[in-house]
């Protein structure tokens, strides 16, 4: 029993983020663009589109804002978190040191699953936007190769989103890194695509598409805003990174809460002028964003977009894959992952197996598994790490009152209360396969905890 509530020491934290090499390099600004880097991806491309047409309707703006307000409120969760205890390995760390090692290991576990999944979804819709872009040229990939089973395509493996995960493994397990520099170019280039969807498509909005406004009604609203809820995810990539930042207690949650302004901004813009342009029930589609173009008769923009969009989601992947890496690199340096995953190969000097046991894994899912699917347990997994990190900040602020934090959560306890029951309220209306999932996943994470971390915590020693 003891050893399940046992915390890591805020001290042994502060100590392991002192003892790196890694420099502080990163300002505001590479913060801001590093967090709307990881957040405007697939969601915004792919998934507006498909849930728009599916379970929302031109509502679907109302879905953005609810799922948006759950991410802010968690977000400055994070925020108060990663302003005091400024260590990376985000919200498995926070609940180490506050919520102890039980609730620690399987958040970590938890969050394993989110970010493997995570990868084969956004791969999912890179690979219907390379395919949109390749057909521009004629050139097309056979049907059963182009896209998972349960799509609803036609396709028995999605070939392209495979290959991707293969090579962005091949680029990170070698030790390949996003510099700051190429980062924030990249990450300009997304935000230059968006604003262009929305400035050559708002001359074709016919106010006549938006209604009906609500055709699934509220209830469709709130399924939707559970799954665009997918869109938003990634902004805790900033509180990894707290150990490369410059004076981390200001920029972090200044970081965190300006990033999913700014994309929440975007979204609403992007969804109103999709389902302005073409009726909603058209946009169940893997490209929609270029689809729309098309649809207008702008082929050329929509071709500009479709590289922009390749390009883009091609640094989520690469982030996510990184998260992953370094939150099993993480549990495994504390003890409870085995050895293996944090294991540095000799040359390459990078966790070389771990990346590669996590990109075969997340390529298989992407091969075989639809996207909604996906996206779905995705977003399980995260607003149950958002739901934690909500009640450890009222468990950090009774249990150590005096830690300095330079942003605080206002209200407490009634914010992180509103923020919990957000995200419980946003998770019911999963569909209960992803419930059944994740219960599953969760049950062989305590077997694994029972029967190894415990016995393997450095905390034993
Ligand atoms: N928010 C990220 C995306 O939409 C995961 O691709």
């Amino acid at each position: 029993m003891n050893k399940i509530f046992r915390k890591k020491p805020i001290a042994d934290l502060m100590a392991q983020s002192q003892n790196k090499d890694l420099k502080r390099v990163l300002g505001l600004m590479d913060l801001i663009l590093l967090g709307i880097g990881c957040i405007i991806g697939t969601g915004i491309f792919v998934i507006t589109g498909v849930i728009a047409a599916q379970s929302a309707g031109p509502a679907i703006i109302l879905s953005f804002i609810l799922a948006g307000v759950a991410c802010a409120l968690a977000a400055f969760c994070y925020a108060e978190f990663s302003s005091s205890i400024p260590v990376s390995g985000s919200v498995y760390t926070y609940s180490y040191a506050t919520l102890g090692e039980l609730v620690a290991f399987l958040i970590g576990w938890d969050l394993m699953l989110e970010y493997v999944i995570a990868l084969a979804a956004v791969a999912t819709g890179w690979s219907a936007y390379f395919q949109s872009l390749i057909a521009g040229f004629d050139l097309h990939i056979p049907k059963i190769l182009a896209s998972a089973p349960g799509s609803g395509q036609g396709g028995v493996v999605n070939l392209p989103a495979i290959i991707i995960i293969l090579l962005i493994t091949a680029l990170v397990s070698k030790g390949v890194k996003e510099s700051t520099r190429f980062n924030n170019i990249i990450v300009l280039i997304k935000i230059a695509i968006v604003l262009l969807f929305v400035f050559a498509g708002i001359k074709y909005v016919k106010p006549d598409n938006w209604t009906p406004f609500m055709p699934y009604g509220f209830s469709g609203v709130v399924t939707s805003a559970a799954t665009v809820f997918f869109a938003y995810i990634g902004f805790d990539v900033i509180a990894n990174a707290s150990e490369e930042v410059k004076n981390p207690q200001r920029n972090m949650p200044i970081g965190i809460v300006a990033s999913l302004a700014i994309c929440t901004l975007l979204y609403v813009v992007v969804s109103l002028v999709l389902t302005g342009m073409v009726p909603y029930t058209k946009l169940n589609v893997g490209d929609p964003v270029s689809f729309a173009l098309k649809f207008v008769g702008q082929d050329s923009i929509a071709g500009i977009i479709s590289v922009g969009a390749i390009v883009g989601i091609t640094t989520v992947l690469l982030a996510l894959l990184y998260s992953q890496i370094r939150l099993t690199y993480a549990m495994s340096r504390d003890g409870l992952l085995p050895k293996v995953f944090a294991k540095v190969h000799p040359k390459f000097q990078t966790p070389f197996k771990n990346t590669w046991m996590t990109g075969f894994i997340a390529a298989g899912i992407a091969g075989f598994v639809d996207l909604t699917t996906l996206a779905h347990l995705v977003n399980m997994g995260t607003l149950a790490a958002f739901t934690l990190i909500s009640l450890a900040v009222i468990v950090l602020r009774k249990k150590q009152p005096d830690l300095k934090a330079s942003f605080r959560v206002p209200f407490v306890p009634v914010f992180p209360i509103i923020s919990a029951l957000l995200c419980i309220y946003l998770s019911l209306s999963l569909p209960s396969i992803t419930w059944i999932c994740f219960l599953i996943w969760i049950t062989i994470g305590t077997f694994v905890y029972i029967s190894y971390s415990q016995k393997h915590s450095y905390l034993n020693e």
